[in-house]
């Protein structure tokens, strides 16, 4: 391949910067586009049937847009459901999913105690209680569904103050000790949460080894890249070729905050693709 790989990242919101900043920093000369369908958001209370439906009109017409290369779907609860549906739909194009780390967790864990955050949805899922049948059967897994904490990172990043208290709140119940331990592994299984990592770890009732996918999902692009696609790995000091750029579907542009946050983040340009949630 000759051409710079253009890759797509989506997500429901915000939390996927967190993806695209770790595909960012392993593919410097690919030209990403960052996709959030905040009309929908949060999917993490969303049915399984709308959230199908609405995954995969909103990626229809993201891909129309964008004619990427590969897609990461940068979004746990997206990914547990819909990934089976976005091949069968678009058969030529890889897709990377994110999905709860539960595997890496279950092994770093010395305790065996180990919790998994994440949305309502992906708690829900039958992939994510399949992944802990596989692979932590001899752990003792808590998971935690939390309605409000990607909507706190989400604040966060667009510079509303959010309390600890609040946060607290919700990664309490993570956190468990029994009379042999206590738990010393939780994954974060929805990428909104590592936007709030700082809190997180000063917040912790006790240090835990919190686990982001991120660089994980960004070596797992870069192989499609090199192996499925043909392209070559980046050079040593590659630089983007192309400025970044975000889509929304959203009715309006993001308030200045958001627009200097995602600026920050490599993201210069900024446009909608408007598509309000409807439901049947
Ligand atoms: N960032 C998404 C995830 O990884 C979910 C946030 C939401 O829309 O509820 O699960």
């Amino acid at each position: 391949m000759s051409h710079a790989p253009k890759i797509l990242v989506f997500d429901s919101g915000l939390g996927g910067l967190t993806v695209f900043a770790e595909v960012a920093r392993v593919r410097p000369d690919a030209h990403l586009i960052y996709a959030a369908d905040d009309a929908g958001f949060p999917y993490g209370d969303l049915g399984e049937k709308v959230l199908v439906a609405r995954v995969l009109s909103v990626l229809q017409r993201l891909i129309a847009r964008v004619a990427p290369d590969a897609v990461v779907i940068a979004c746990n609860t997206a990914s547990t459901l819909v990934l089976p549906h976005l091949r069968a739909q678009f058969p030529q194009l890889p897709f990377v999913g994110t999905v709860p780390a539960i595997k890496p967790a279950a092994s770093q864990s010395r305790s065996q105690l180990i919790s998994v955050l994440a949305t309502p949805g992906t708690v829900a899922r039958d992939y994510t209680r399949d992944l802990v049948r596989a692979y932590a059967a001899h752990c003792m897994v808590t998971l935690v569904g939390s309605s409000a904490l990607a909507g706190l990172a989400e604040a966060f990043v667009q510079g509303e103050s959010v309390s600890d208290a609040a946060i607290l709140r919700e990664i309490a119940p993570a956190f468990v000790a029994n009379g042999e331990g206590r738990t010393d592994c939780i994954v974060l299984a929805c990428t909104h949460y590592p936007l709030l990592i700082e809190q997180l770890e000063r917040l912790a009732p006790w240090p835990v080894q919190w686990i982001d996918p991120a660089p994980a999902i960004a070596r797992r692009t870069d192989h499609v890249l090199c192996e499925d696609l043909g392209f070559l790995p980046p050079k040593t000091k590659s630089r983007h070729v192309a400025p970044h750029h975000a889509l929304f579907t959203g009715a309006s542009a993001p308030a200045p905050k958001l627009s200097e946050a995602l600026r920050l983040r490599g993201i210069g340009k900024i446009e909608l693709e408007p598509m309000p949630l409807v439901f049947a």
